[in-house]
């Protein structure tokens, strides 16, 4: 294998170029990632940056105005939410949304039928049994508190085993300790399972112990890449958040 070919197989997914219009301006400028197989890609930026506009474009769903989103050597901008589910790419959201009428067990029932082909009881228990979900099934899930919120969202990911996983602040809304557990589910998901994962993540001690890489965005651009004591180190990073709001976000 040639060192181009060596890195086309170890590259999973990229983003190249990507514009975003939404609500009549643009909101990103030119974005570009690319993340290889088992590796944990870290993005981090000021409130308003595009961290999830861009990862509504990366999920499918919603449509760039141009740029490409390549997975496994394929274009798959213009494919759907659902066709990218199908195909390993599983999104976490922001908020954890849970199905507001439905208990534990009917929430993953759900989650098994979503789409061909359905899965089994045994896929259901295989993902909770990784994020370690140990509520019982007849509970409602409006119930749950939110680190269930997520282990629950995030099993019903899982036991579709994804290649890709696109999560949007994981650790939002979680006490320090809850914020470990994350810790432990990724490192475990990436290390142990090979599963790549692009994380939006306020908390700077989160991404540097999980992150290989950290890529900062501000205004819907790429500022500063490279590991977390280099952007930290770099002066447009600092510049970028002390002219935002989340001022002293760096220093916590
Ligand atoms: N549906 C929409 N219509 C118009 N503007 C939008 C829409 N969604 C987001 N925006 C704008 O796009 C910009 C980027 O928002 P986005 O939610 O992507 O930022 P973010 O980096 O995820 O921020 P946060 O850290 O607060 O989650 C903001 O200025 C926001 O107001
Ligand atoms: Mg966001």
């Amino acid at each position: 294998m040639t060192p181009q070919q060596n890195a086309t197989a170890q590259r999973l997914f990229a983003c190249e170029d990507i514009h975003l219009d939404l609500g009549g301006r643009e909101i990103l400028h030119g974005i570009s990632l690319e993340v290889n197989r088992g590796e944990v890609l870290g993005i981090i930026g000021p409130n308003g940056a595009g961290k999830t506009s861009l990862f509504e474009v990366l999920s499918g769903r919603i449509q760039p105005k141009s740029g490409r989103v390549v997975y496994e050597g394929r274009d798959i901008t213009r494919l759907p939410l659902h066709a990218r589910a199908r195909l390993g790419i599983g999104r976490t959201f922001q908020t954890p949304v849970v199905p507001d009428e439905l208990t534990v067990g009917e929430t993953f029932k759900a989650a098994r039928q979503a789409f061909l082909p359905y899965l089994t009881r045994f896929d259901a228990e295989y993902g909770a049994e990784l994020v370690h979900f140990k509520v019982a099934p007849d509970v409602p899930t409006v119930k749950l508190e939110t680190l269930n919120r997520r282990k629950l969202l995030l099993a019903c990911l899982l036991m579709r085993r994804p290649k890709l996983l696109l999560m949007d602040e994981p650790a939002a809304g979680l006490i320090n300790s809850e914020v470990d557990e994350i810790d432990y589910l990724i490192r475990l998901l990436s290390k142990e399972m090979n599963i790549t994962v692009v994380i939006v993540e306020h908390r700077i001690e989160l991404l540097e112990t999980i992150a290989d890489r950290v890529m900062v965005m501000d205004a819907g651009e790429t500022i500063s890449q490279g590991s977390m004591a280099e952007v930290l180190n770099d002066p447009k990073v600092h510049a970028a958040y002390f002219e935002n709001v989340v001022e002293g976000a760096l220093d916590e």
